[in-house]
């Protein structure tokens, strides 16, 4: 563990009390009101590039709070910094496009695994090697999910680097989709794929090879099914329920 402060994320050890939870939104302005929904009294860190920290008290223990930023670049350094200075558990919070059609509008997906569409996993470790998450983390998630009755699903989540092709869009700049990602959404699905996002594969590859625990849960705000939009009005709800199966899974956890 490292007393220098850290390059990106602006945080040194003596920042975050012994705590070993991070909760990790990819956008920094997601950051205060995910740490004031575990404790009214969470307390601002700092904020350098797009890493915004709060702390936040849960049942005594500190619960650190800090934005990854988008995409699996940002991700890997965040998770970086944030195992210097002592993290152990990491949970990614965010939102996803749902591929199946069973999956609905402010549902949340609970990745146990991650397709690495991404390049940044692999300058960690070669394509052969899975992204999984935590089972341990993970069923602390799912088991929170289920005691709320929050509606959940559990599967394998589809991580690009690309928010348009790398997601079969075609409402981009250009419009264009290379052939490589033609059809791939249909495929993905076929293979039982629940959803899209951008961070999961590269969060979980960076905290299996250092040996530390990492999981996902997201909220659904597109349903790729019917549609290549985002329905912002899925957010509130959204929020609301990953809220409450993070405040549920962490009460308890102890390490
Ligand atoms: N985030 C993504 O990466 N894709 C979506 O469709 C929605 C959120």
């Amino acid at each position: 563990m490292s007393d220098q402060r850290q390059y990106h994320i602006a945080l040194s050890a003596a920042d975050i009390q012994g705590g070993a939870d991070v909760l990790l939104p990819g956008d920094p302005g997601r950051v205060a009101d995910l740490a004031r929904s575990l404790d009214e009294n969470a307390v601002a860190l700092g904020a350098n590039r797009e890493y915004c920290s709060w702390l936040a008290h849960l049942d005594g223990r500190p619960v650190l709070v800090c934005s990854s930023g988008l995409g699996a670049p940002s991700t890997a350094v965040a998770v970086e910094e944030l195992a210097n200075i002592g993290l152990k558990r990491f949970i990614r919070v965010g939102t996803t496009g749902a591929i199946q059609p069973d999956i609905d509008f402010a549902d949340i997906v609970i990745s146990k695994a991650a397709v690495r569409l991404e390049g940044t996993s692999s300058h960690y470790a070669p394509m052969a090697y899975p992204a999984v998450a935590s089972f341990s983390l993970t069923q602390r998630l799912v088991a929170a999910a289920e005691r709320l009755g929050v509606p959940h699903h559990v599967g394998i989540t589809a991580s690009s680097d690309t928010f348009w092709p790398g997601q079969e869009r075609y409402d981009s700049h250009s419009g264009y989709v290379r052939r490589a990602f033609q059809g791939s959404l249909a495929e993905w699905r076929a293979l039982g794929v629940a959803n899209f996002e951008m961070e999961a594969a590269a969060l979980f590859t960076t905290c299996s090879t250092f040996g530390l625990e990492a999981a996902c849960l997201c909220g659904v705000i597109a349903r790729r099914v019917d549609s290549q939009a985002v329905d912002h009005d899925a957010y509130p709800l959204a929020a609301e329920r990953w809220q409450a199966i993070i405040r549920e899974a962490l009460v308890g956890t102890r390490g």
